[in-house]
């Protein structure tokens, strides 16, 4: 079935046939004025003849609603509906604006359907209001009392289960109104359906997705560009994205660029698609799609500190330096209790970061930020507070800092391009460098220069210490000095060690301290080590 298959009164047909005949430039076609009626089979049509307005009756349905529909192509495709939920049963209806600027419905025996509850100021003794559909597909109430029009009311400010071009999707925060998307329940009934779509502001903006009261998904935040997991993005031929996050409002829209129809619709089934329209085949393409009811997809299937990736099965991994918080669970593939801390964080200078790329950050709702921070501020500011689990670079097009102040949930793995630092215990880092990194690599060579880097804070310098506690760091710089490939040193290497920022003198001497290895893990390096050198 099409999301746009409807069925209209064959009165509407008649009357804009005949406004068709009349021509797109008639004048007063796009308004109606205080005291003036439509009535159902009549219509007014945006000024460009891009958008119509009157009753309809969708798909097999028998009830009639005041809606806005295509003009120019794709005659019927609706766009919004005032009465959504207030259904006429007849063919008696009426839409009125009142004297001071209300937009009602009526029924044949006047008993108010709908209304949009909006008047005009009270000091105005003689208002002079308006309503007219705009190209854009906008109904707009305008108090005209005054030289300077005012918008007292517009539809684009009560989004239904589409987005056009030029209309906001987030949040008022003074008057605290959402503008957020539902879908229709079935596509012969324009009722509000299950799934609810808003801009979440706290903590760091990102779009969130319920069925009923469950979180069912998730984006990640705006990066500069784009919210991470959607498939809309600056830079884009076809259209601009902007997303805006103040005191007063918070909201993200789309503007076209070019005289491309497009639109966002979110289907009954909450499936979200982006449509463009094709005029040398007369219908809809498709352009993105993103299917949140998608199992794998959920919020937080992985639980704490899990990384999850639809590709998979299990879906669920432990972010590296976790582990399951319950092993069994997670063998009959359940990971939603997540994972934990392989070794305790000290909440000192013990701690570094690792950087983890190609995610969805995980949920900001616990989140702070600061546009103005660069980088490397962001990671002092993260090691500096103990309840800082990860940070991340918030605007991929300038500086800027994002803090997480919780347990890290709902990590999904992407083609994000941003890069995630999670804390953790320096004894993680160290481990991981040594061995993890190392028996990945069997790169003796490499492996002497990183520790020669850890050690000394600088590429290549040449190795030197005075203190006795070396045996570890000369055994392997010694080994490595003996090779003669030194160009062999990998980029992700160096990449590694900046990431692991251990470059302070005072992390200099702490990481001596951790080298201390005991004979064991000695004996592993051997081992390695004899690898290494086959
Ligand atoms: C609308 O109707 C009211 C009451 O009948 C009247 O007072 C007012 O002048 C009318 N306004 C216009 C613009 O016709
Ligand atoms: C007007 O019609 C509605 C149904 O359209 C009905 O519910 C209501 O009772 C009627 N009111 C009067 C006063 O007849
Ligand atoms: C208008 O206000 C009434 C009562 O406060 C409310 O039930 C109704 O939903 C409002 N209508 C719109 C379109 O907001
Ligand atoms: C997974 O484990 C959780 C407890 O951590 C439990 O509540 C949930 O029902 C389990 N899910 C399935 C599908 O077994
Ligand atoms: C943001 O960071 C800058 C630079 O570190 C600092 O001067 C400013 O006070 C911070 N702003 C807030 C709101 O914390």
């Amino acid at each position: 079935m099409r999301p746009d298959q409807w069925i209209f009164h064959s009165f509407i047909l008649l009357s804009s046939c005949a406004l068709f005949l009349l021509g797109p430039t008639s004048a007063t076609l796009d308004t109606i004025s205080a005291n003036q009626t439509i009535k159902d089979g009549d219509t007014i049509v945006s000024d460009g003849n891009m958008f119509e307005l009157g009753f309809f009756i969708p798909g097999k349905s028998k009830n009639g609603y005041l809606g806005i529909w295509y003009k120019k192509i794709s005659y019927g495709t609706v766009v919004w509906v005032a009465n959504r939920e207030t259904p006429i049963t007849d063919s008696s209806g009426m839409l009125k604006l009142s004297q001071y600027g209300k937009l009602q419905i009526l029924s044949g025996n006047s008993t108010e359907i709908w209304s949009s509850n909006s008047t005009v100021s009270m000091r105005s003794d003689n208002p002079v209001v308006v309503v007219q559909l705009l190209d854009n597909g906008n109904l707009v109430v305008w108090d005209r009392s005054s030289r300077k029009q005012s918008v007292i009311w517009q539809s684009f400010d009560y989004p239904g289960n589409t987005m056009l071009p030029g209309m906001k999707f987030g949040k008022n925060l003074v008057t605290g109104r959402e503008w957020s998307l539902t879908p229709w329940t079935s596509e012969d009934d324009p009722s509000p359906g299950l799934y609810y779509h808003w801009l979440e502001p706290t903590g760091y903006p990102q779009i969130f997705v319920r069925e009923g009261l469950v979180l069912l998904w998730r984006s990640g935040p705006w990066n500069g560009h784009k919210f991470q997991g959607l498939p809309l993005e600056n830079p884009n031929p076809l259209y601009s994205l902007k997303f805006v996050h103040n005191k007063e409002e918070t909201y993200y829209k789309y503007e076209l660029k070019t005289s491309a129809v497009l639109r966002i619709l979110v289907m009954p089934d909450d499936t979200t698609v982006q449509l463009n329209w094709i005029d040398q085949i007369q219908d809809w393409a498709m352009y993105g799609i993103a299917g949140v009811k998608d199992s794998w997809g959920r919020y937080r299937l992985c639980g704490p500190y899990g990384s999850c990736s639809i590709n998979r099965y299990p879906p669920c991994k432990c972010l590296v330096g976790f582990r399951p918080r319950v092993q069994d669970e997670w063998d009959r593939a359940n990971g939603s209790s997540g994972c934990e801390r392989k070794h305790a964080l000290d909440c000192g200078s013990g701690d570094g970061f690792k950087k983890i790329s190609g995610v969805i950050f995980p949920d900001t709702r616990r989140s702070s930020y600061n546009h103005s921070m660069t980088l490397e501020e962001c990671e002092t500011a993260c090691r500096m507070n103990c309840g800082c689990t990860a940070y991340a670079n918030s605007d991929v097009s300038r500086s800027g800092c994002l803090l997480w102040f919780d347990e890290l949930i709902d990590i999904t793995e992407s083609d994000e391009k941003q890069d995630l630092y999670i804390k953790l215990a320096a004894s993680e880092l160290t481990e991981y460098a040594l061995y993890g990194r190392f028996s990945v690599k069997s790169d003796v060579f490499s492996f002497g220069v990183l520790v020669l880097e850890i050690v000394s804070g600088k590429k290549n310098r040449e190795f030197s210490l005075d203190d006795h506690n070396d045996n570890l760091l000369g055994h392997v710089c010694r080994d490595a000095a003996k090779r003669k490939d030194k160009g062999k040193v990998s980029n992700e290497f160096v990449e590694e060690v900046r990431t692991m920022s251990l470059t302070t003198d005072s992390e200099v001497e702490l990481m001596k301290k951790r080298l201390k290895f005991d004979q064991e893990k000695e004996k592993k390096m051997e081992e390695i080590e004899k690898k290494g050198k086959k």
